[in-house]
Formats: structure tokens, sequence, C-alpha cells
């Protein structure tokens, strides 16, 4: 039985099977029924959602189950219930947990406490459902993941930059994070995702200069300067600022580079309007890949258990 709480969860040829998963499945989009029964999927959010709490409720019922979505506020877990309680309650009648949640210690506690798989659907710290759809969309535009290189541009301390970092490096990427002082990864995620990509053929970087992080790059990322449950908007905005994915900046990447980002989207701040409604763009796609590989990660799982 395995858990899907961060990118490296996944090895190497785990996360390629899943994501070759999700091609199929895409393809043949009602085709796919594990969870007929229909078996159940809890979903769980302490924090707002709209593409993450979608992708999610369609794909579990396209997989023939049931999803039970559910505002942490409205259960007891929202006044204090213990999280460890609530898996031994919810382990008994679901096929999986899927949690939204604040610390990732929170997440590892529930995955510590249930017999059936527990997914990361995004804490404080990663995002990984997001990098999976992310990495299906840079195969369905490019190709392939292996030696390409990714730019992420922003907070590079926030729940996507470290699922870029572990989960592109996963893929045999080259990760380079553009970001201020004060805003580079954890170094703890650093040395994992070099780690990674040691074994796999890519590499990583944090740098503080736009254009070296951008020079070259096949994939432009980006995400909000203020996450959930963060304040501090003003200085975030002027520290951030230059590393803003806008027609200059993105003048620097490779010719057919293609620009991402999870959304939702703060046009004027993280990314310019024109960058992101124009050609490179594959944000819709991106948005509609979370279905997909979020199905195929579900089915891989329910598979292992
Ligand atoms: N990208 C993403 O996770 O979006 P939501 O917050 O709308 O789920
Ligand atoms: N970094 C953002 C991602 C939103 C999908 C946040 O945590 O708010």
């Amino acid at each position: 039985m395995r858990h899907f709480l961060k990118d490296d969860d996944l090895t190497p040829a785990e996360q390629a099977e899943v994501l070759d998963l999700a091609e199929a499945m895409k393809k043949d989009r009602f085709g796919y029924r594990p969870l007929a029964g229909p078996r159940t999927v809890a979903v769980l959010f302490d924090k707002p959602s709209t593409r993450t709490r979608v992708s999610f409720a369609v794909g579990v019922g396209e997989l023939g189950g049931l999803p039970l979505v559910i505002d942490g506020g409205s259960s007891q877990l929202g006044r204090g219930e213990p999280i460890e309680d609530t898996a031994r309650v919810l382990e008994r009648q679901v096929a999986a947990i899927v949690w939204r949640t604040s610390g990732q210690e929170r997440i590892e506690a529930m995955a510590s406490a249930s017999h059936v798989p527990v997914v990361n659907a995004l804490t404080d710290e990663f995002h990984p459902c997001q990098i999976l759809a992310d990495l299906q969309t840079v195969r369905e535009r490019l190709g392939r993941t292996a030696g390409l290189t990714l730019a992420y541009l922003g907070d590079g301390a926030n729940n996507m930059a470290h699922s870029y970092l572990l989960g592109c490096a996963t893929a045999g990427m080259n990760v380079r994070i553009g970001a201020p002082p004060g805003y580079q990864p954890d170094a703890v995620v650093l040395d994992r995702a070099a780690a990674i990509a040691a074994e796999t053929g890519g590499s990583v970087t944090a740098v503080s200069d736009p254009v070296a992080a951008v020079a070259g790059a096949h994939v432009v990322a980006t995400d909000t300067w203020v996450s959930m449950g963060q304040d501090g908007k003003e200085e975030r905005v002027a520290a951030l600022m230059p590393y803003q994915v806008n027609a200059e900046l993105l003048g620097h990447a490779a010719g057919e580079a293609i620009v991402l980002h999870c959304l939702p989207a703060y046009r004027g701040y993280e990314i310019t309007a024109d960058v992101l409604e124009g050609p490179a763009s594959a944000v819709w796609d991106q948005a509609e890949n979370r279905l997909h590989a979020q199905k195929a990660l579900l089915h891989w799982l329910v598979g292992q258990a």
C-alpha cells in the first residue's frame, strides 16, 4: 500500500508509468473503472480550491467510484478531532483519502494512521498532483521530459517550487529556480532534488538572476506570489516584481518554450495577461490534465493496495 504525499514518493519508473497511464486514460476517458462498486474516495479541503475539487470529484466518478467531498470546516476535523482518529474512521469505509491542508506534518500524520492510500492535494510545502499534470502537459507539447529545462520564477520557497524541484528532477529535467534572497527553496528540498537529479540525468539550480534562470528554457513556470495562508502582500510584490513572467523575460527562453501556471493567476503580478493568453501558454491544457493525471494516480494507487 502506497501514499502520495510528495513528488518523490514515486520513483522515476513509477512516475513514468503513471504518466503513460494518464495519456492512455485521456484517450479513452470512460474506459477505466477501477473504483467500480462504487468504491468511495474521501476528498477533504482545509483550504479553498476550484481545480483540485472539480478534478478529483469528476475523476473519481469517471473511474466508477463515489467522491465524498468534505470541507474541513464542516467536519469534526475542523473542530480539532485528532487527524489519526479521522484516518481510522475513514479508512474502514473509503478506498483512498485525498486531503488539501496546511502543514506537511498533518498529511504525514493522516498517512501514518491510514491503511488506505493518502494523496496530497496541496500542503504548504508541496503540490505533487499539480506536477503530474504539468509533466503530462510538457510531454504532450514537447514530446518528452528528460533533458528539457524548466525555469520557475517567483516564490522559490512555496509548494509549487518545491514540487517542481522534486517532481521534475524525478522526470530527468533540469530545474532552475529564479527567486530573490529570502524566497529561495528550502535547502533540504534542494539537496534531495539534486540527489534525484544525479540519478535521472537532470539537474537543479537556484539563482537570483531572472534572466539567467530563463535563458534557453523549454518550459517557463510561475505561481502566485501570495499563497493561501500567507500575508505580507505588499512586501512580496516589491521583492518579486523583477521575476514577473512577461514578454520581455519570456524572450530569453527557447524559441518554442511553453508557459505553465497552476492557476489561479494574478495578471499583472506573477504573469502578464498577454503571456497568459498568448501562444506559448499551455495553462488550460494543464488545468484539464489535473483530471487525467489524478485518475491515473488513483488507478495506480488502488492497484498497489
Ligand atoms: N491549481 C490548483 O490546485 O487550483 P485550485 O486551488 O483551484 O485547486
Ligand atoms: N502556491 C499556491 C498554489 C495554489 C494552487 C498556494 O498554495 O496558494
